[in-house]
């Protein structure tokens, strides 16, 4: 949702991507492969896995990954495909194991570190050992009370990656900050839509006017306008505190958000798929699913104190429901420039200054898939 200047990394003139980019399967796959599968994806809060046995699943193109969290407290994730005859083990999207998990075509059975330790009939079966047929391991990361997940058998360092955000958020205390509600949103566009409609604020007046009341669009700078990471802040109008529907802070302002940060809100993509949008007293956060080259899944989920929340459980819903509200103004305007792209006569076309960080997004997305 952001912002002034034309950086440096646009080049004048610097264009839409071509049709194809939002419209064809082939180039979803080789997303797929080169981009989802190779970088650290957050699939959500270590708080959302609380007790031993808990789990997740995460669809990721052809591959699925079971999150759990096992009996050390530990979250670990592994991909959900047998050693036996490769079949899908888990098929919910939640859930909890007892001690075990078990396949449902021959009943093999995996421990929560995924050891096989159950495999009915296999005793006399030459050379087959159990110790040889784990679940294949994911790389998980927990960083600021995410996890992320890294579906590469080789995978860059998740701190190495994220370094130049490291300690960015520090002053929001993320870790501290619990999920009071969240939402899921199926939109009829492609993935990418999303994303470059949030890193842009071009649009805010046409189609956010109560956002248009709180930010000017014209009223930001970027930080991170290169890379992975893009984004900035918006300034307050005067009489603004906070996106809500009175304007006014929902509730007290986090205890380490200090001068500037009091009267801003910041807005950062962090690639390919998570959107992070920090204000004084809380924070949203988005990731966008791919589901078809002109569909996807977006998660939204708002954090705060949890004491703060509970003093407050009336008030923040003017933060809820106005990101509610301003999000499915959103998502219409993707389905729109969807359905216009979906045309023959779509063409790419000039980005405007206020659209640097689309195209730096691009850039990077390009190198990516190159
Ligand atoms: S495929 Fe899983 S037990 Fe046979
Ligand atoms: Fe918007």
């Amino acid at each position: 949702m952001t912002f002034l200047k034309t950086s440096k990394t646009l080049k004048a003139g610097s264009k839409t991507l071509p049709r194809n980019y939002y419209t064809q399967p082939d180039i979803l796959r080789q997303e797929f492969i080169n981009i989802f599968q190779n970088n650290w994806i957050c699939i959500g809060r270590n708080s959302d896995l609380t007790d031993k046995g808990q789990y997740i699943t995460v669809q990721l193109g052809d591959e699925s990954a079971i999150v759990l969290k096992d009996k050390k407290d530990e979250i670990k994730a592994f991909f959900n495909v047998c050693r036996h005859r490769g079949t899908r083990i888990c098929n919910n999207q939640e859930g909890k194991f007892s001690n075990t998990i078990q396949c449902p075509y021959h009943g093999w059975t995996y421990d929560l570190n995924g050891k096989l330790v159950g495999s009915p009939h296999m005793e006399k079966i030459n050379d087959f050992k159990k110790i040889d047929y784990p679940l294949f391991p994911i790389q998980i990361k927990e960083w600021e009370g995410f996890i992320f997940l890294n579906l590469s058998d080789n995978p860059i360092s998740f701190n190495q990656a994220f370094k130049p955000i490291e300690r960015r958020f520090q002053s929001w205390d993320l870790q501290d900050l619990s999920v009071i509600d969240k939402k899921t949103y199926q939109v009829n566009c492609n993935w990418k839509l999303i994303i470059q409609n949030y890193c842009e604020c071009y649009h805010c007046p046409m189609i956010h006017p109560q956002l248009a009341e709180i930010h000017n669009y014209l009223g930001g700078r970027n930080d991170f306008f290169k890379g992975p990471f893009l984004g900035g802040y918006m300034d307050f109008n005067l009489d603004k505190e906070s996106i809500t529907s009175s304007g006014k802070y929902c509730c007290p302002p986090l205890k380490n958000i200090k001068g500037n940060d009091l009267r801003r809100v910041y807005y950062y993509s962090l690639f390919p798929n998570m959107l992070l949008s920090l204000h004084p007293e809380y924070v949203m956060y988005h990731t966008v699913w791919p589901n078809g080259p002109d569909k996807c899944i977006v998660n939204c989920s708002w954090l705060f104190l949890k004491e703060s929340a509970i003093s407050n459980k009336d008030s923040i819903y003017e933060a809820i429901d106005f990101w509610d509200k301003t999000n499915q103004q959103d998502w219409q305007i993707c389905e729109y420039s969807q359905l216009g792209i979906n045309s023959t006569k779509y063409s790419p076309a000039p980005y405007s200054g206020q659209e640097s960080l689309l195209a730096a997004y691009d850039n990077y997305y390009i190198s990516q898939m190159e």
